[in-house]
């Protein structure tokens, strides 16, 4: 080894023993007879000290030194005079009494500390810098430790880690696949796996009874703050289950990571179904850790010449806490919040309880006082409170009030990073019907088993047959969802009939898979968790891309090793995709 300790280790019972450090220096202080530098490692930070008097030679090395060299330093620990209570090594510092440079650096193109002074851009493009500040490093840190203990679960509990292949055939996850042209076979691709779902599945048909991987998956989708094109699960697969057992076991393993990596003891996970979660939330994927639950008013207000409410479908409201005092500034505010397009209602009503009880609407000309007081018994709001109103089409009016519900508990700061609130999201439909290819989508994937009580309505009611599905969410964020599986030929092929496979496409597609059920395959089921997402939430933030060592950016470009690029001719013609 080249060094004896790390820059993050040394305390004041290592004072007078002679130590050798390596590492980065992060700053450095002349003043005249002394020369100061932080010498920086993963670990942390060493004050190292030149004296002018003890050694001029060394100390002149010392002062030409710039950000970011490479060094290595041998000498005595000594107790600081000048003790700093932030750092952990604060109490000593190390009197040189030999320097190496073992490399020198350009000076960076931004400043090496926990607040940057390197725009996104900049940073992405010197990741590898990037990677040398704190928050960044403790972010790929904590993300081993997640990594470690989620392999300490499984193994624990008889998980084998198998890899599956990353050349493969198109798995219909619902996103677009990445393809790899193939030399030997020319004009044929490879898909890259949107997950290893099919693999999965044949290796309980194999016999390995409990499988997992922390798996590198590629879909080509719309990137977002929570999406990258190419992210990792923590996928997972069991024989001879039922939903049951696969919601108590992986509840476990969260609770796991949680007290492992946080320290943190959650909650008994709370349970919500599909239609549920949509009615109160206006989600699938709720923040639960507030509550301000949605209040349907449709037939309530409908009937007084209100045309907005009498053409809506529906008319439904939050009740935001101790907000009556809202100024009409913040009123408008939310208005236009609202309306914007992505948002996209046509307006708000709002109604608020004075502290004496009475009551002051937006929309008092059509609304009695009597009226207004139904309103308030329907949310039991209190005075004090504020009445948020939106009505619409079903849909799109629920959508839009699940973001004026976030907006307003970000703005009432009840979405506090640090409390987490984790639920199972059940039941979700098997099926969803796309009015643009006019035909239904699996609403997970077509693995994905019916309700045993609901097969019967495949046939006539497609779209009210619930799934043996499942997702965990957190923080109104999806980190996992996985499924019952059909492990039944015929059943398998009849779902592919329903979406709208002719019997050859999904021989061809998926003969693999059915020809495979044709030899004992278990009753079976599983879940993917999304690595990053996971990571990101620990992590108390919202983007997953500081939780990824060398992410791509919003267009999917990775600007450090500037790709996807072009490729010469040459190497097109040895894939068959030279011009003819
Ligand atoms: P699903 O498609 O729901 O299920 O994916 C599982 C989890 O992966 C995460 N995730 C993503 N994370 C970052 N970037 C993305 N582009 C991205 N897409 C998905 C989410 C999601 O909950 N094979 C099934 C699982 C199963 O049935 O067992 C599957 O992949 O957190």
């Amino acid at each position: 080894m080249l060094r004896t300790h790390t820059c993050g280790e040394l305390r004041i019972n290592d004072v007078k023993n002679v130590v050798t450090l390596c590492g980065w220096l992060q700053k450095s202080r002349d003043l005249g007879g002394m020369t100061f530098i932080d010498l920086r490692d993963r670990y942390g930070i060493t004050q190292l000290v030149f004296n002018m008097e003890s050694s001029a030679e060394l100390c002149e090395k010392a002062r030409k030194l710039g950000r970011e060299f490479v060094l290595k330093v041998s000498g005595i620990v000594s107790e600081r005079s000048n003790k700093n209570k932030n750092l952990a090594t604060g109490e000593i510092e190390i009197i040189v009494n030999e320097l190496t440079v073992l490399n020198s650096s350009e000076t960076p193109p931004f400043t090496i500390e926990d607040n940057s002074d390197g725009g996104d851009d900049l940073r992405a493009k010197f990741r590898y810098l990037d990677i040398r500040r704190n928050p960044v490093k403790n972010n790929l840190l904590l993300r081993a430790r997640m990594a470690t203990e989620t392999r300490n679960f499984l193994s624990n509990q008889k998980f084998i880690e198998v890899e599956t292949p990353v050349l493969i055939k198109s798995t219909p996850e619902g996103a677009r696949d990445f393809v790899v042209p193939s030399r030997m076979n020319q004009g044929q691709f490879y898909a890259l796996p949107q997950s290893p779902q099919t693999f999965k599945q044949l290796l309980m048909v194999a016999g390995m009874d409990r499988y997992y991987q922390i798996v590198k998956c590629f879909r080509d989708e719309d990137l977002r703050a929570d999406r990258q094109p190419e992210f990792t699960q923590i996928d997972c697969e069991m024989s001879f289950v039922d939903q049951e057992d696969v919601l108590q076991l992986f509840e476990q393993m969260v609770k796991h990571l949680f007290k492992t990596v946080k320290g943190v003891d959650i909650e008994p996970l709370q349970r919500i179904t599909f239609s549920e979660a949509i009615k109160q939330y206006g989600s699938d994927k709720p923040d639960t850790r507030f509550e301000m639950k949605f209040v349907e008013l449709t037939e309530l207000v409908k009937g007084k010449n209100f045309p907005v409410f009498d053409n809506a479908e529906i008319v439904v409201g939050i009740c935001a806490k101790s907000c009556a005092e809202y100024t009409r500034k913040q009123l408008d505010e939310l208005t236009e919040f609202v309306k914007k397009p992505q948002i996209g209602a046509s307006g708000l009503v709002y109604a608020r309880v004075n502290s004496d009880g009475s009551i002051k609407s937006s929309v008092d000309k059509f609304y009695t006082a009597d009226d207004l007081q139904e309103w308030v018994n329907a949310f039991d709001a209190k005075p004090g409170d504020l009445l948020l109103i939106l009505a619409g089409q079903n849909e799109e009016t629920k959508k839009a009030l699940c973001e004026l519900r976030l907006e307003m508990g970000t703005r009432l700061g009840l979405r506090d990073a640090n409390k987490f609130s984790c639920l199972w999201v059940l039941d979700f439909p098997l099926l969803e019907f796309n009015e643009e290819e006019n035909r239904y989508f699996a609403m997970h994937h077509p693995f994905t088993s019916p309700k045993p009580e609901d097969i019967l309505l495949l046939d006539t009611k497609p779209k009210e047959v619930r799934a043996n599905a499942y997702d965990m969410v957190i923080n109104g964020v999806e980190v996992g969802g996985g499924s019952i599986r059909i492990f039944n030929k015929e059943l398998q092929s009849k779902m592919f009939g329903i979406l709208g496979f002719t019997k050859e496409e999904a021989q061809n597609q998926f003969g693999f898979l059915m020809n495979a059920f044709e030899y004992g395959a278990p009753p079976h089921g599983g879940i993917a968790f999304g690595f990053d997402r996971l990571c990101s939430l620990f992590g108390g933030e919202n983007s997953i891309r500081d939780f990824i060592a060398f992410p791509k950016n919003n267009s999917g470009r990775d600007v450090m090793i500037d790709a996807p690029s072009a490729i010469d001719g040459k190497q097109l013609g040895e894939l068959g995709l030279g011009v003819k």
